[in-house]
C-alpha cells in the first residue's frame, strides 16, 4: 500500500498540520515512538487561568491585566475533550491527568471528570483518572470531585511558612487554606493526596524540612520537584535548582531514608520511605537526572493541541481536525502519526542553548 498523506490546511499563526495517514489505519490498543516509547498517559489542560501567580509558573510581568487568555470558544469543549479522550484510551492510554492552569477554576469540571470517568481502557478499565491543583478552591469542589469519579489527587504546595507561601503565589494566597483544602480532600475520601513541591534555592528551599516534617506520619506523599526552564518567562538559571541529591541528604539528616522501587516503569518520582516508618516522599529529578527514556507522556493544550513533549516549541492541532469534521479513526490515524514520529528527548540535551528557545508555558500545556 503507497503511504500517502494528506495534510490539514490550518491558516492560523503558529499551528501545525496534522497529517492524516491514507488509508488511516484503527487503533490498536498499542503506539510506540520513534525511541520505542508507549503512549500511556494523557495530560489534559483544561484552562489557562489560574488564580495564583507563581514566580516559577505565571510571573506577574508577563501575566497581567493585558495579558491575552484564550477566548471561551478557542476552549475544546467537554464534549471534544472526552471524544480526544477516547481516541487516545483506544491507543492504549490508562491515565489521564487532568491539569492547568488551575483546572478548578473551569466551569463545571465535575461534569468533564464524570464524562471522563465513564471511558474505558483497551482492557475495559476505567482511566486512571487524576487532577493536579494548587488546592485553593479544595474545601469547596473536594466532595463533588469525588462523587464525579476522580480517582485521585496531587495538590502543589510549595511553603509551609505563610510569608514564604504568599510570596511565591504572589497573590497572597494563605497556606492555611490549602492545608485546609487538603483535609477536605481526605474527608471526601481521596488520600492519601501527593503534594507537589517545586524547590527554588534561597526562594523556598528552607521549605524541604518543614513540609516533609508536617506530612511525614499523615499518609500524603510529597514530592521535590527540580525548578525547570520550562516556558520562556521563568528567567530559569542553573543556579536556582536544588538538586534533589541535596534534597535527600537535607531530609535523611533529619529522618533516615531508604529508596524505595518504583510503583511503574517510568514513574517520574523517585520514591523513598522514612526508615521508622513513617511514610513514603519522592524526588523529581528532571534536570539531574532525567527520566526521557521512559517517557509515555502525551499532552492536550487548553484549545486542542497535541505537545509530545512538556518543552515543545509548536503542537499538533487536533481541535482543527475535530472541527472540520473528520471522523475517529482520521483523528486516530494522525495521533499516530505524530506518535510514532516522536524524538523528543529534551530534559537529556538541555544546556545553554536550548535555554532561549520558545518553549510553551506551563500554565498553557499543564504541569
Ligand atoms: P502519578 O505517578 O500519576 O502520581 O503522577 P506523576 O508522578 O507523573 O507526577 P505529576 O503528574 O504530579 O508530575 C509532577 C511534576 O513532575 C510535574 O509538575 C512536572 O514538574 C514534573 N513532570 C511530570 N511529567 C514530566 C515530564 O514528562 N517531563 C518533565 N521534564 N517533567 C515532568
Ligand atoms: N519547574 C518544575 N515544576 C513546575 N511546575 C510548574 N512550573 C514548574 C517549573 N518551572 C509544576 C509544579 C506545579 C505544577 C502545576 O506544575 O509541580 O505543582
Ligand atoms: Fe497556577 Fe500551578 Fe502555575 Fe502556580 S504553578 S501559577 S498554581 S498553574
Ligand atoms: Fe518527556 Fe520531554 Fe519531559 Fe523528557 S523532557 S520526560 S521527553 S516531556
Amino acid at each position: 500500500m503507497t503511504d500517502r498523506f494528506i495534510p490539514i490546511t490550518d491558516l492560523r499563526p503558529g499551528a501545525s498540520l496534522p497529517v492524516i495517514p491514507s488509508p488511516p489505519t484503527a487503533p490498536t490498543g498499542y503506539l510506540a515512538d520513534a525511541r520505542q516509547r508507549p503512549l500511556h498517559d494523557l495530560r489534559i489542560s483544561v484552562t489557562d487561568r489560574c488564580n495564583f501567580r507563581c514566580t516559577y509558573c505565571m510571573p506577574k510581568s508577563v501575566f497581567d491585566r493585558t495579558y491575552a487568555f484564550l477566548p471561551q470558544r478557542s476552549l475544546l469543549s467537554f464534549e471534544e475533550i472526552t471524544r480526544l479522550a477516547r481516541i487516545f484510551l483506544a491507543h492504549g492510554v490508562t491515565k489521564i491527568r487532568i491539569t492547568g492552569g488551575e483546572p478548578l477554576l473551569r466551569k463545571n469540571i465535575e461534569r468533564l471528570i464524570e464524562m471522563l470517568a465513564g471511558l474505558r481502557t483497551v482492557d475495559g478499565f476505567a482511566p486512571d483518572l487524576t487532577l493536579t491543583t494548587n488546592g485553593s478552591l479544595l474545601r469547596r469542589k473536594a466532595r463533588t470531585l469525588r462523587a464525579a469519579g476522580l480517582g485521585r489527587l496531587t495538590v502543589s504546595l510549595d511553603a509551609l511558612d505563610d510569608t514564604v507561601f504568599r510570596a511565591m503565589n504572589d497573590v497572597d494566597f494563605p497556606v492555611t487554606d490549602v492545608l485546609d483544602g487538603i483535609d477536605a480532600a481526605v474527608e471526601a475520601g481521596f488520600g492519601p493526596v501527593k503534594v507537589n513541591m517545586v524547590v527554588k534555592r534561597g526562594i523556598n528551599d528552607d521549605q524541604i524540612l518543614p513540609v516533609s516534617e508536617h506530612f511525614r506520619g499523615s499518609g500524603h506523599i510529597v514530592r521535590f520537584i527540580e525548578f525547570m526552564d520550562v516556558g520562556a518567562t521563568n528567567g530559569w538559571r542553573l543556579d536556582d535548582i536544588v538538586p534533589s541529591a541535596e534534597v535527600l541528604r537535607r531530609i535523611g539528616e533529619r529522618h533516615p531514608i531508604v529508596p524505595i522501587d518504583p510503583n511503574y516503569p517510568g514513574e517520574v518520582a523517585q520514591r523513598w520511605r522514612y526508615a521508622d516508618g513513617n511514610g513514603e516522599i519522592g524526588v523529581i529529578s528532571s534536570v539531574t537526572r532525567p527520566f526521557c527514556q521512559d517517557c509515555s507522556r502525551a499532552r492536550l493544550s487548553t484549545e486542542g493541541k497535541l505537545y509530545s513533549c512538556l518543552f515543545a516549541t509548536s503542537g499538533h492541532d487536533l481541535r482543527e481536525l475535530v472541527r472540520s469534521g473528520h471522523d475517529d479513526t482520521e483523528i486516530a490515524g494522525a495521533i499516530a502519526h505524530v506518535w510514532a514520529r516522536r524524538d523528543d528527548h529534551y530534559s537529556e540535551t538541555r544546556s545553554n542553548d536550548t535555554l532561549g528557545l520558545r518553549k510553551v508555558e506551563m500554565s498553557y500545556i499543564g504541569g
